[in-house]
């Protein structure tokens, strides 16, 4: 009698939970493995939650990405319940998004306050951390170590090493015909952003637009490390760099093309995967000093998630990105495709540790890494970023030189500032 009585409970409970079903759904790019590690997580929450939701996989050009969710928000689309966002993005999308201040209070103290803060636009929490992100140097043991080379503190120490020995490699009996220096994204998009970014603070050259307003970019240091990392064009990077993103990076690195890479801690998991040609050949290290003056630089990046205004669904995907950004499922992530977790404590799991043995060690360079002017910029940070890539792109394809170029960008910035950010 009782256990009949249980399983009518049970079958209620079910019903209950069945009648307040939603069907959701996220956006979210498809870089790596994201979408499909992703997926398994929705398996997760749907078997929890009883609501369902599909996956809506995004160009995993950030910049592509953000012109589909900018037009979704303008057209007031509740098709997409949640956003995995850029985030730069926060305080362009502010006014679109729900304010999670309330919903996330129980939660948000788990995650690194810098991260937090990014996302808290004029008192609003707009987005909930998903993952940060902090790129790497990206270098092959097994060829540094036959060609007796060490791992590279400066940019041109870089350039050297790499010249050597795609020369020798080359030429070698048994050597790879294909092997190529260095590759990076060198494509027109946000990626170059934070490419030029880490070579100019690197070389002592700011950061575009400082913190105080400032529009810092047209200087000499900036300028010569434009026109440093331009000499890698067609020497040691292959000329189609210019239309990299990471994922045309990843491909020739992982393919053993390619003896250094930049690229951003995803590429860590794919490389040691079953099947990878450089399995086990690689480790990585911060990326290199510009000139004395410059700090060792990595741009910020990372991703959060955030809830349109419009969606119909506020607290199921309310429910969703909880789930999504709880310590159990940003450690699958880590494990799965080394996503930088946002909560301190997961730097210091023993198994996240053994699976990807240089996360504990990005922590620092995650805390120290630069943000991109978002915050200064605001409403702005997209058309500042735009006119910076183009500036960078036409100097690395031979078009005009650095100085020309960031003299010309400064103009334009002040524009686009007219009179104040
Ligand atoms: C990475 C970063 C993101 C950045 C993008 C640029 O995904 O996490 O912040 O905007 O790369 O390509």
């Amino acid at each position: 009698m009782a256990s009949r009585l249980l399983a009518l409970a049970a079958t209620l409970i079910v019903a209950a939970t069945t009648a307040n079903a939603a069907e959701l759904s996220i956006a979210i790019g498809d870089t790596g493995k994201a979408v499909a590690v992703m997926r398994r997580q929705l398996d997760a929450f749907e078997k929890a939650s009883g609501h369902t939701v599909r996956v809506v996989p995004m160009p995993s050009s950030a910049t592509e990405q953000f012109a589909r969710y900018k037009l979704w928000l303008a057209a007031q689309d509740s098709s997409v319940d949640v956003y995995v966002a850029d985030i730069i993005w926060a305080p362009q999308l502010a006014t679109q998004l729900l304010d999670l201040t309330e919903p996330a209070k129980d939660i948000i103290g788990e995650h690194f306050p810098s991260i937090v803060e990014s996302q808290t636009i004029d008192g609003k929490l707009v987005a909930v951390p998903f993952t940060t992100d902090a790129p790497a140097l990206y270098y092959r043991k097994d060829l540094l170590k036959k060609y007796k080379a060490a791992v590279p503190k400066t940019w041109d120490e870089l350039a050297a090493t790499a010249a050597t020995i795609m020369e020798k490699e080359r030429k070698a009996k048994k050597g790879n015909k294909d092997l190529w220096g260095f590759v990076f994204e060198g494509k027109d998009y946000e990626g170059l952003t934070c490419n030029a970014l880490e070579w100019i603070v690197s070389n002592g050259g700011g950061r575009i637009v400082e913190t105080d307003g400032t529009i810092s970019i047209d200087n000499d240091k900036a300028a010569a490390a434009i026109d440093r990392a331009k000499g890698w064009v067609g020497t040691i990077a292959p000329p189609e760099v210019l239309t990299f993103g990471e994922e045309e990076a990843r491909a020739v690195w992982q393919q053993g093309n390619a003896l250094f890479m930049r690229n951003w801690p995803y590429a860590y998991a794919l490389g040691n995967e079953e099947g990878s040609a450089i399995a086990e050949k690689f480790d990585v290290t911060t990326l290199p000093l510009g000139s004395e003056g410059g700090k060792p630089a990595a741009t910020l990046g990372g991703w959060n998630l955030a809830i349109p205004k419009y969606t119909r669904h506020a607290e199921a995907a309310i429910a969703l990105v909880k789930f999504l950004a709880s310590a159990e499922q940003q450690k699958v992530r880590a494990l799965e495709s080394a996503a930088l977790p946002t909560i301190r404590a997961l730097y210091k799991d023993p198994e996240i540790a053994a699976t990807q043995p240089f996360m504990p060690r990005w922590e620092g360079v995650f805390t120290d890494a630069v943000p991109r002017p978002s915050a200064t910029t605001r409403l702005k940070y997209n058309e500042v970023s735009t006119s910076f890539w183009t500036a960078v792109h036409k100097t690395l394809a031979g078009d005009g030189t650095a100085a020309a170029n960031l003299a010309a960008l400064k103009g334009q910035l002040t524009a686009i500032r007219g009179a104040a950010w």
